[in-house]
């Protein structure tokens, strides 16, 4: 998907105000490259959609976690939502105050919450009854009182994605209404916690606003009773338009139905793809040209290992000439099936693009690949990370350089 950011500028792609080309021919490819000035306008638009409820949004670090992306988003004044001791540890390196910092996870280990108690997290989001006696066991060890909110599992169905979908029953996630209320019935044992508020998260890329508001009508019922726990986290999920024909609801439309339902109510935020997501693109090289069984195959250098999520979601990512040199070459685009090296069926990047005829050389763009791209990538095949590249205005930095085989072997002995 073209935005304001990655832009065709005569026949070339550009990000912000570099060329692509300039940052493959310094770092070669594959290399992630995100847009400073997107991720920043991604953020705003949260931010203005949600303005009359003040949100605290928590930016989910598990979408992509590169420390310069984490300062220039605690720059902008947003907190983060960290889903192990590590990444509370990361949120620390890129200077974030801990207390900025809401702390999640359906599996906390005893030296993770130690970990986070030592920090001083702002919240722990609790998703089990085991869970929280532990986190009251510790937190009066150290003498602390911690600060909860306990994840409601709501018993709805999101339309997305099944692996991604987190708030129906049958999930790992979160707790049943019959827990909750019980916990919150039996707050005063809990000497060492502060029990504050409620918190939920049934999917992401959600396609439908109405579940969000059913699931938040459900944590509300089960706070009703208690005037000291105003405080809701919606947790992230907020979708983003992969291809042009992709129709799920804008943030804007998930504040115009929540801003009534929430008035009165401290409303917190956890988005990680919104921001990050079209905010990135992976770069790729074409390797080979091999056409058989009717098939064009477009193989590049570029594979399952930088982005996963075609190969385990489905998802799809448009993939888009860096180069559009003439008109021509544009009107006789014909469908590709973009794979990688990888030694798998599964390694495709996309299973019908429609590319201009390309030679070995050409330069591909994954686009919308900024969220669950980089962190999810792997070593698999012996094949060391791209690097990172950030884009700010017409100025580019390596904000992580690619690995090599040594950094790959390095842990072995
Ligand atoms: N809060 C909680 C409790 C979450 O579990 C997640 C994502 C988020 C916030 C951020 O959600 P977002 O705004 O990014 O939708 N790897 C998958 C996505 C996994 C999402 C996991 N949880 C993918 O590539 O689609």
């Amino acid at each position: 998907m073209i935005n304001d950011s990655f832009h065709y500028q005569a026949g070339s792609l550009w990000g912000d105000g570099v060329a692509l080309d300039t940052i493959a021919e310094a770092v070669g490819t594959p290399a992630y490259v995100y847009s400073a000035t997107r991720l920043l306008n991604n953020v705003h638009r949260l931010q203005t959609a949600f303005a009359p409820l003040s949100p605290d949004i928590h930016y989910s670090i598990k979408a992509n976690g590169n420390l310069a992306l984490l300062r220039l988003l605690k720059d902008a004044g947003l907190g983060m939502d960290a889903v192990s001791a590590g990444e509370i540890y990361r949120a620390q390196q890129a200077g974030v105050d801990p207390a900025h910092i809401v702390y999640a996870g359906v599996g906390k280990t005893r030296t993770e919450i130690a970990y986070a108690l030592a920090a001083g997290v702002g919240w722990f989001n609790v998703e089990s009854h085991a869970e929280l006696q532990l986190l009251n066991t510790l937190a009066g060890e150290t003498g602390q009182t911690a600060q909860v909110a306990l994840r409601l599992n709501p018993g709805i169905q999101a339309q997305t994605h099944h692996h991604i979908a987190t708030g129906h029953f049958g999930a790992k996630f979160g707790m049943t209404p019959d827990i909750i209320q019980d916990i919150l019935a039996h707050r005063a044992d809990y000497a060492h916690l502060h029990i504050a508020g409620l918190h939920i998260h049934i999917g992401s890329q959600l396609g439908d606003v109405r579940e969000t508001v059913e699931a938040v009508r459900a944590a509300q019922a089960l706070a009703a009773p208690y005037a000291d726990m105003r405080t809701l986290n919606i947790g992230g999920g907020f979708p983003v338009h992969y291809t042009a024909s992709d129709e799920y609801p804008p943030p804007e439309a998930f504040a115009t139905a929540l801003v009534p339902a929430l008035d009165g109510w401290q409303l917190m935020i956890e988005p990680g793809r919104s921001i990050v997501a079209d905010a990135g693109m992976l770069l790729v090289s074409v390797l080979y040209i091999k056409e058989q069984g009717g098939q064009r195959f477009v193989i590049s250098d570029g594979s399952m290992t930088e982005l996963i999520r075609p190969a385990l979601y489905d998802a799809i990512h448009p993939v888009i000439p860096v180069r559009v040199s003439d008109q021509a070459a544009n009107h006789e685009a014909k469908p590709a099936i973009v794979v990688g090296p990888v030694c798998e069926s599964s390694d495709v990047l996309h299973r019908g693009a429609l590319l201009p005829p390309l030679v070995a050389g050409d330069r591909l763009a994954v686009m919308v690949a900024g969220a669950y791209g980089m962190v999810m990538a792997s070593n698999y095949n012996m094949r060391p990370r791209p690097p990172e590249v950030l884009v700010e205005g017409d100025t580019w930095r390596v904000i992580r350089r690619r690995e090599t085989w040594q950094d790959v072997l390095q842990f072995e002995m």
